[in-house]
C-alpha cells in the first residue's frame, strides 16, 4: 500500500523500518556496499530518500519500502499459526526475517496473522504489522466473508445445509453461529461461508449438525482468492488491488 507523503528518510532509517535489524546493523549493511537503491550501491548510511515507492536491494534481495506490510501466504497443512508453536513448524518460519522484524509497533514485533487457521487447515492466510487492519479484517462487525472449502466423513444432507444456515449452538455459547451461505458441492463436499471467526468454528459447526470434517481449506477472503501461481508456502505482497477486493 502506498505511503502517505512520507518526509525523507536516511537510508539506516528505512533499513530499519524495514526490518532489517537494529539501526547498528542497517548502517553496518550499508557502509559494507551491501545496499544498492535504484541499482546504485549506496554506502552513505546517513543519505536521504524519498520511502515513497522506493526499491532497494539488500545483499541481492529486493525489497520495496511499505510502511505498513500486508502479505498473504499460502498456508501449508501442518503448520501453527503461532510463534512459538507446540508440535508443528511455525507459519512465520516460512516469512523472510524482514518481515518478521519489523520494528515493534504497538505490543508486537513483525507482521501478525489475521486471524489463526488451524493446524490441518490449508489456504489463503494475510498477515500483516496494521493492527488497525487486523482488528477491521477479524470484527464480525466488519462480516468480511470468508469461503472454507470443507471435507467431510460423511454425506452432506440438505437438512445438514439448512441448519448451518438457520443457526448452530456450539458449545454452551447459547447464541447461535449462522453460515452466510453454504452450498453442498459433492457428496462430501462442502463450501461454507462465514463473516466470524470464532475457534474451530468450522470444525464446531460440522460437529453439531453430526457430521466431522476431515479436510478444510480456505480459499477466499472478501473478494480475494489464492493466486494461481502461488504453491503451499509461499506468500506474496498484497497489492492496492488485492487491499481493495478485500474492503468490507
Ligand atoms: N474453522 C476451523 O474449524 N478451523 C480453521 O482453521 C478455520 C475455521
Amino acid at each position: 500500500m502506498k505511503a502517505k507523503s512520507l518526509k525523507p528518510m536516511r537510508l539506516e532509517d528505512i533499513l530499519f523500518s524495514q526490518g532489517f535489524g537494529t539501526r547498528r546493523v542497517c548502517a553496518g549493511l550499508i557502509q559494507q556496499a551491501y545496499v544498492k537503491v535504484n541499482g546504485e550501491t549506496v554506502t552513505d548510511s546517513g543519505e536521504f530518500f524519498e520511502p515513497e515507492g522506493l526499491h532497494f536491494d539488500v545483499q541481492g534481495t529486493d525489497w520495496p519500502f511499505q510502511e505498513h506490510a500486508y502479505v498473504l501466504l499460502n498456508k501449508p497443512a501442518g503448520t501453527e499459526c503461532s510463534q512459538k508453536p507446540s508440535t508443528w513448524p511455525s507459519i512465520y518460519s516460512l516469512l523472510p526475517a524482514p518481515l518478521r522484524q519489523r520494528p515493534q509497533k504497538a505490543a508486537v514485533q513483525g507482521v501478525q496473522a489475521v486471524g489463526r487457521l488451524d493446524q490441518d487447515t490449508t489456504g489463503l492466510l494475510l498477515l500483516t504489522d496494521d493492527g488497525q487492519f487486523i482488528h477491521k479484517m477479524s470484527s464480525p462487525k466488519h462480516h468480511v466473508p470468508k469461503v472454507y472449502e470443507v471435507t467431510t466423513k460423511h454425506p452432506i444432507t440438505a437438512e445438514m445445509v439448512d441448519k448451518l444456515l438457520a443457526g448452530v449452538v456450539l458449545d454452551d455459547d447459547p447464541k447461535p453461529v449462522k453460515a452466510a451461505a453454504c452450498e453442498a458441492v459433492g457428496e462430501l463436499h462442502l463450501k461454507l461461508t462465514l463473516t466470524e471467526g470464532k475457534y474451530h468454528q468450522v470444525k464446531r459447526m460440522l460437529a453439531a449438525v453430526g457430521n466431522r470434517v476431515e479436510g478444510l481449506h480456505r480459499s477466499q477472503i472478501g473478494g480475494l482468492t489464492i493466486p494461481a501461481d502461488l504453491a503451499p508456502g509461499q506468500w506474496r505482497w498484497l497489492t492496492d488491488v488485492d487491499l481493495a477486493l478485500l474492503k468490507p
